[in-house]
């Protein structure tokens, strides 16, 4: 499988940050029309990044996360995220595929026929599940949860919620990366703006820093879906900075290609009552990707980002485009 286009940017840390492949790329970018929208708008389309097209955004984070704990001798992955954590779920397939065993901690979400779905799969999927309900009590169990995960002096490998650490930002990294090589092959133009939904954030602080290396002048427009984290804009440029600095940690030159205070517009009028809780205008927008578009959208995330693209068209605050609509929703 191909090296990564980071290990090509700075061929420095071919040997120092491993990378596994776990899916087929680059993945497509498509124009979408049908829409009625001012600005041109593109995908570039993740849905089907990952094993037998499995996936959305998560499989870019486990691919240099997974070979990161191996690199660490961990012989567990412990995790978080609410009942129906997709990210929790892709951690179990993909790391089970490696002999890594997953342990999560789970708190409440507001319950539905999908999150009720998500749930047996995460107790199909051979992870072993704590049930902590709060964050305030998966913070006091912490202690208990590395202990019970242990294997001799070898501790489980704590990935964040989302996978939002410096290593997995730079799955976000690498897709900025290839759309930097699919602009210059004219498959797209240079975007204004690569619009995604904002989780945990290592998406659009990611998508910050591949950009600027990259060298496009494209700026990320993260459509905030979660009041559960603390995901400003300084949160944000933080773990931009953080990933630059693992970067240079390992060897990279980024020769001045980190981004500055502008890389990283934030919208939050669309988050509704809070994360997971769907929005009318979140539904309106989803209805309309499909029938108008093609474009197959979540509830939690996607139809959110989406809504605030098309209220931010309508409402002329695109500065014109053209916008690219990262797809970050995969079949699971
Ligand atoms: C479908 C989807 N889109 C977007 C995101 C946001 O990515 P991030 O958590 O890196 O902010 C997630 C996060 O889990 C997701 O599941």
């Amino acid at each position: 499988m191909s090296a990564p286009l980071l290990h090509r940017r700075c061929p420095e840390l071919a040997g120092s940050l491993p990378f596994l492949r776990l899916g087929e790329a680059p993945t497509p970018v498509r124009r979408l029309t049908g829409l009625g929208t001012r600005a041109g708008v593109w995908v570039k389309d993740e849905s089907g990044y990952g094993d037998g097209g499995w996936g959305g955004n998560k499989v870019r984070k486990l691919e240099w996360l997974l070979p990161e704990a191996r690199r660490r001798g961990a012989r567990t992955i412990l995790t978080v995220g609410g009942l129906g954590t997709h990210w929790g779920l892709a951690v179990a397939r993909y790391a089970r595929e490696l002999g890594l065993g997953v342990a999560l901690g789970l708190i409440d979400q507001p319950v539905d026929a999908h999150v009720r779905a998500q749930l047996e799969r995460l107790r199909a999927s051979g992870a072993t599940l704590h049930f902590l309900r709060t964050r305030t009590r998966l913070v006091l169990a912490a202690p208990w949860l590395f202990a019970r995960h242990a294997h001799g002096l070898a501790l489980p490998y704590y990935l964040p919620a989302g996978g939002s650490s410096p290593h997995g930002t730079l799955g976000a990294v690498e897709i900025a990366l290839e759309l930097g090589a699919q602009v210059e092959a004219g498959e797209l133009p240079e975007p204004a703006w690569l619009m995604t939904a904002v989780g945990s954030g290592g998406t659009a602080a990611g998508l910050a820093l591949g950009l600027r290396l990259a060298g496009l002048r494209t700026r990320v427009l993260g459509v905030v879906v979660n009041d559960t984290l603390r995901l400003d804009s300084a949160a944000l440029l933080g773990l931009t900075r953080r990933t630059t600095d693992l970067l240079r940690a390992r060897g990279a030159d980024l020769d001045g290609a980190v981004p500055g205070p502008d890389a990283i517009r934030l919208e939050t009028a669309w988050l509704g009552d809070g994360y997971a809780h769907p929005t009318a205008a979140g539904d309106r927008a989803l209805d309309r990707a499909s029938a108008r578009a093609g474009l197959e959208l979540e509830r939690t995330y996607t139809a959110k980002a989406f809504a605030a693209l098309l209220d931010l068209d309508a409402a002329g605050r695109l500065d014109g485009g053209p916008v690219v609509f990262l797809q970050t929703h995969g079949p699971r």
